[in-house]
């Protein structure tokens, strides 16, 4: 294999217009877009390309830890902007204080949402746009679980809302819906002069992408709809497998209404989410992670993950049974 074109290649560059054309009805060119091996990378690069150190990025909590560890390393100064659960997971944009709003290069929404399950609607989106076009605020965008909502919930695209373009970069990942996490392949889209300044780091960073994680991507956008159906339907019946799970252990619950997690309070009595999981995993062999891994709001709070199949999904919670029937 030989170096591939920093650029990308033009097939999948092709790929990603068409669909977002017919998945979301946008229109790209390709100045909106950036190829990327993996989202993580990219979403921590977005502090170096959009920011300089000492700038302030808005960041939620709880998060995907890692945009909380990229942004301190690139030194930026990050305000923690609470998802609260009375609004169903979502922030409070006017308690962000006005002098945060002043210096704040990006304010970093993800939805459907790790860890919370939560899913969001045009309205809020609507209102995280107007935020932004108010205080001269970018909206990076966290797509990675695009497709994976359930019920009423239908997938959303922020760049879909009239004049998002220029407010926003939305990232897109293969790792979720298209089951293809090792393949490290992501793109971001939209707002022309971020994404040219994210290109310029990708090419500081990286020399171009793998081949055939190129080829594969494309063929995912052009050929994996019903892939993608497949997938969000068997994490829809695992979703309703965990529910009766929980039920039948009689552990309180809310229905996650996308993205491929439980959020949980911790049962009964307990209060250390860290102790929990330890004594947990000694216990059983079950892992679940500690919700203050992913900030200060997750504490108290546990997430559970259906990426595994159901049947290892029942044992699991068979497990997890017996120990909490047994303390
Ligand atoms: C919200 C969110 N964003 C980004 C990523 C990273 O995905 P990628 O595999 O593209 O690096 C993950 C992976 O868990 C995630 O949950």
């Amino acid at each position: 294999y030989s170096y591939t074109p920093y650029t990308g290649s033009p097939e999948l560059l092709g790929a990603i217009r068409a669909w977002y054309a017919r998945c979301f009805g946008v229109e790209l060119a390709d100045e909106n877009i950036v190829l990327l091996p993996g989202s993580k990378g990219g979403l921590s690069r977005v502090n170096l390309a959009l920011a300089d150190p000492g700038e302030v990025a808005i960041l939620p909590d709880p998060a995907f830890p890692s945009y909380w560890s990229s942004a301190l390393v690139a030194g930026l100064e990050a305000h923690r902007l609470v998802l609260e659960e009375e609004r169903g997971w979502h922030p409070d944009l006017a308690k962000i204080p006005a002098e945060v709003a002043r210096r704040a290069r990006f304010i970093l929404l993800n939805y459907p949402n790790n860890p919370t399950g939560a899913a969001t609607t045009e309205n809020f989106l609507a209102e995280l746009l107007d935020w932004a076009r108010r205080t001269g605020t970018l909206v990076v965008y966290d797509n990675a679980y695009q497709f994976i909502t359930f019920d009423d919930y239908r997938p959303l695209s922020i760049l879909s809302l009239p004049g998002a373009i220029e407010a926003a970069v939305e990232f897109h990942t293969f790792s979720k819906a298209y089951g293809m996490a090792g393949v490290r392949i992501a793109f971001a889209a939209g707002h022309p002069q971020a994404i040219a300044a994210l290109k310029k780091i990708e090419v500081y960073y990286q020399a171009g992408i793998f081949a055939p994680s190129l080829a594969a991507a494309a063929v995912a956008l052009n050929e994996g709809d019903r892939a993608v159906a497949e997938a969000v339907s068997l994490y829809a019946e695992r979703r309703e497998a965990v529910l009766s799970l929980l039920d039948g252990i009689g552990w309180p619950h809310e229905k996650p209404a996308g993205a491929t997690y439980f959020w949980l309070k911790l049962p009964g009595e307990e209060t250390d989410d860290v102790a929990f999981c330890r004594r947990l995993v000694e216990k059983t062999g079950v892992i679940l992670t500690p919700g203050s891994a992913f900030g200060e709001a997750g504490r108290g709070r546990v997430r559970l993950s259906i990426t595994q199949p159901r049947p290892v999904l029942e044992r699991a919670l068979g497990r997890m049974a017996e120990v909490l029937g047994r303390d």
